[in-house]
């Protein structure tokens, strides 16, 4: 075990941070070597660009174990292609300055922003979900002890009123499209209908939000959905009072989560800032006052996933239209892998979302993209290629790379950029 393992306090920020990039050289991919610390599975990590940089994005890149990605709140509810949360530390610990607002114009889960927060730095996320700011809010939040055995107390009673719906066969009507209605046997929507009504009834608005989420957490599991990543139906066969009762035992998990995020924050610890919209429309998302003065973000990588569909089966539960979100998703699987023009519409689509980080961003600043080759018409696009391509179109110059192989032929790469001052 590493020592960051151990221990999942960070070090002080003064110690590994590297020397600043004297060099805006383009890197050389002639150049790359292979890195001595390598431990990915498929073979070993390239670097390329500025020597200090490239080390520190080596080492953000092979981290990624698989315990410590789930540490303090990551780990509570599913979303595709997370990142690694010892990726976003060690990229923020060492190249983020410490009085930095750090950006994250694709938030999802919003692993970059709890990670600032434990590092103590401001941060401000955008995505086009509102589930994956509802998600990055609560996962995001400090909840001290006493908030804690409040919502323990809450989270309990739901719990104990959605068993007597049970047991009193109470009429609870699901607020679920008649589309929907077929990914839930009879019983089990009703029962998690009754416990979307004892959730909408409780009066604290941070208590609710949280027990929104809860329930988003576990209602796949209930469905027929084979999966999360398994679009499938499959039989399950659910007793009475099984979900009621995970549901309990997921809110008792959040709580932990939470005592394990407060603890690991410092006294300060800037709540991030959430804003709904469009990565490519940020100089309208977050208003004129707001730049960022460091960048880290994952992109979609190109027809890898379709992130809004992904979530199918949570929308109505929460309350979230999905059909205006589908339009500006970019790099979405449905528009870039099968479509005769995707691979250009990739390119053009994440172009625009790079030039509006520059926008936002202060002149010199680091923009740090991890992004994973993506796929059209069964040709792979080399990220890699693709950004150091669209760079000085935007106003960005490529300081330094990593890239890990994965599985299949493909790579990903954490590559820092500076804003072209
Ligand atoms: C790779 S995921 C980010 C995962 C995140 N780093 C995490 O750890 O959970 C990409 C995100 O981009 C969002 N997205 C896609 N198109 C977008 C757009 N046009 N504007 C803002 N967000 C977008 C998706 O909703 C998804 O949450």
């Amino acid at each position: 075990m590493s020592p960051r393992d151990d221990d999942e306090r960070p070090p002080p920020r003064t110690t590994k941070r590297p020397p600043k990039s004297t060099t805006h050289e383009v890197p050389d991919r002639d150049k790359r070597r292979t890195s001595l610390t390598s431990t990915a599975p498929w073979g070993s990590t390239m670097v390329a660009g500025d020597d200090a940089i490239s080390e520190v994005l080596a080492d953000a890149l092979e981290a990624a174990t698989p315990e410590a990605r789930d540490a303090l709140t990551h780990g509570f509810h599913a979303y595709p292609a997370r990142m690694h949360s010892e990726t976003a530390r060690i990229v923020l610990h060492a190249l983020a300055p410490e009085d930095a607002i750090v950006l994250d114009p694709f938030t999802g889960s919003g692993t970059v922003l709890i990670e600032a927060r434990v590092l103590g730095l401001r941060a401000a996320g955008v995505d086009l979900n509102p589930l994956a700011l509802r998600l990055a809010g609560v996962k995001s939040r400090r909840v001290g002890q006493h908030a804690r055995a409040r919502f323990l107390e809450t989270l309990e009673r739901v719990g104990d009123l959605s068993e007597e719906r049970v047991q009193n066969r109470v009429a609870s009507l699901a607020p679920i499209p008649r589309y929907e209605v077929s990914w839930w046997d009879g019983h089990v929507l009703k029962e998690l209908a009754g416990l979307r009504e004892e959730i909408v009834a409780v009066e604290d608005d941070d208590e609710r939000e949280a027990l929104f989420l809860v329930l988003s957490a576990i209602v796949v599991k209930f469905s027929r959905q084979r999966a999360d990543t398994a679009v499938e139906k499959v039989e399950r066969r659910i007793r009475k009072g099984l979900p009621t009762e995970f549901f309990v035992r997921k809110g008792h998990e959040l709580a932990d989560r939470w005592a394990r995020l407060d603890q690991a924050c410092p006294d300060v610890s800037p709540e991030p800032r959430l804003f709904r919209g469009d990565a490519r429309d940020l100089r309208n998302v977050l208003g004129p006052g707001l730049h960022a003065d460091f960048v880290l973000t994952s992109p979609p990588y190109g027809g890898t996933y379709d992130y809004v569909d992904h979530h199918a089966r949570r929308y109505a539960w929460l309350g979230i239209d999905p059909r205006s979100m589908r339009a500006s998703e970019i790099g979405a699987r449905r528009n870039v892998s099968e479509a005769a023009d995707g691979a250009e519409r990739w390119e053009t689509e994440l172009g625009f979302a790079l030039s509006s980080i520059v926008e936002v961003t202060r002149p010199g600043a680091l923009v740090v993209l991890l992004m994973g080759d993506g796929e059209s018409k069964g040709e792979r696009i080399d990220a890699d290629a693709q950004l150091e391509r669209l760079a000085p179109e935007v106003g960005l110059e490529p300081v330094a790379i990593a890239s890990s192989p994965r599985a299949g032929d493909r790579r990903e790469h954490l590559m820092a950029l500076r804003v072209v001052p």
